[in-house]
């Protein structure tokens, strides 16, 4: 082979090499859970990196992760069948999730030996499964004691699955952990070095601010916006970053749901306006699906308040809050502009017609 024909495989040699140091490509993710109502057949991969399939459980005795019987099969063909439409989407299990309960987390977190039973059975249920990657969903360690044990954790985790990797020779699972909207929960702080020096990301749940069963006002319950004292999505987000965790480690929850509430007054139709209590559902809560329906049965108008980024929807007495495109659009331009690493839904099945999922990954780019 003449040498001046080496010349371009070098330079592609070099291109290959420079590679990985690269930023790691935007992640445009969701959650998803078999009940849901769509099959897991049924999600357009095409519009997702990455797909969360919850939630796996921690065993309170032995400290394993374990996976129920309802949802063995579906969990184990999850990865095969999200790959047939599209091969290169990775698929991460994920651990615990809101109607788990956080003490087991706190009570495995805080010994070496349940941290252990944790982490090396789910690595072994993340392989068997076929997933790449795990996600801790401990909603939430609430004070100083278990942010330091959560620290830990991940340190024994991420040292795990590096040594799970080098020896099976396979790519190291992604680790990722679904977290509070801010870095400060209740005045107690998480643990953002160790969540900045283990996790390839989190999860931020920048949603649930405003909710019918104890807020008896209308509420944003996910606004992008609003004065500084008060809860919203870009003040978490600079408190994550102001915490000095990379804004490349950190992905923006977008609620494909809302909540509605009961006008005290429908005259009274506003954001803040009093109301009595959830409505159309027990807690409030309703799928976007659900919510453009209501719209068009019930020929509700509906707002979009861009200083906030929040839609909202009236129709006589019900009052709904939630996420259209346009504040999707929003929050997306202000993940881009912020540097932030990509964005996941709350959840997939929740889309209408994939509207929601499109907007985020076209505005996204
Ligand atoms: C969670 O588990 C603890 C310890 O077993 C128990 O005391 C508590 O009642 C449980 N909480 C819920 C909401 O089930
Ligand atoms: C933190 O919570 C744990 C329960 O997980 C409790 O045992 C411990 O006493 C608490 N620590 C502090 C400092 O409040
Ligand atoms: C909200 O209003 C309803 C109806 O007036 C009342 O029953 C309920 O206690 C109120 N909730 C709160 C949290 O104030
Ligand atoms: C949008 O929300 C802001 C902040 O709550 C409020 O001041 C403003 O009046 C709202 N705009 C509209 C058009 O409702």
């Amino acid at each position: 082979m003449a040498s001046q024909n080496l010349l371009p495989f070098l330079f592609c040699l070099l291109l290959l090499q420079l590679h990985p140091l690269a930023a790691q490509d935007a992640v445009k993710a969701a959650y998803w859970f078999p009940d849901s109502g769509l099959a897991a057949s049924e999600i357009d991969v095409s519009l997702f990196t990455h797909l969360f399939c919850a939630f796996a459980d921690l065993d309170p005795q032995t400290y394993q992760v374990t996976i129920s019987a309802a949802n063995q099969a579906p969990f184990s063909t999850f990865t095969s069948t999200l790959q047939q439409n599209n091969p290169s989407v990775k698929t991460l299990l994920s651990i615990g999730g809101g109607n788990s309960n956080a003490s087991y987390f706190a009570s495995m977190a805080s010994q070496p030996s349940s941290r252990k039973s944790f982490i090396d059975s789910s690595i072994e249920i993340a392989r068997s499964y076929g997933f790449h990657g795990l996600d801790l969903d401990w909603e939430s360690p609430r004070n100083d004691t278990e942010m330091v044990n959560m620290g830990l954790l991940l340190d024994e985790w991420r040292a795990a699955v590096d040594t799970e990797a080098s020896n099976s020779g396979q790519s190291p699972l992604l680790l990722t952990a679904a977290v509070y909207y801010s870095s400060v929960l209740d005045s107690v702080t998480f643990p953002v070095d160790s969540i900045g020096r283990n996790l390839d990301w989190i999860n931020v749940m920048a949603y649930d601010y405003y909710m019918p069963s104890w807020y008896n006002f209308t509420g944003a319950h996910a606004l992008l916006y609003d004065l500084p004292d008060r809860v919203s999505t870009s003040s978490g987000i600079e408190a994550w970053i102001g915490a000095e965790l990379s804004p490349q480690k950190i992905v923006l929850g977008l609620p494909f749901y809302g909540y509605a509430w009961t006008l005290a007054d429908p005259a009274d139709n506003g954001v803040g306006a009093p109301a009595t209590g959830a409505a159309v559902t027990k807690s409030g809560a309703m799928t976007y699906k659900e919510i453009k329906a209501f719209i068009e049965t019930n020929g509700a108008t509906t707002v979009y308040n861009s200083t906030i980024a929040a839609n909202y929807c009236y129709s006589g007495s019900i009052w709904i809050g939630y996420d259209d495109v346009e504040a999707i659009a929003d929050k997306i331009s202000y993940a881009t502009e912020t540097g932030l690493l990509g964005y996941f839904a709350w959840h997939v099945a929740g889309d209408d017609n994939w509207v929601l999922s499109e907007e985020a990954s076209s505005t996204w780019g």
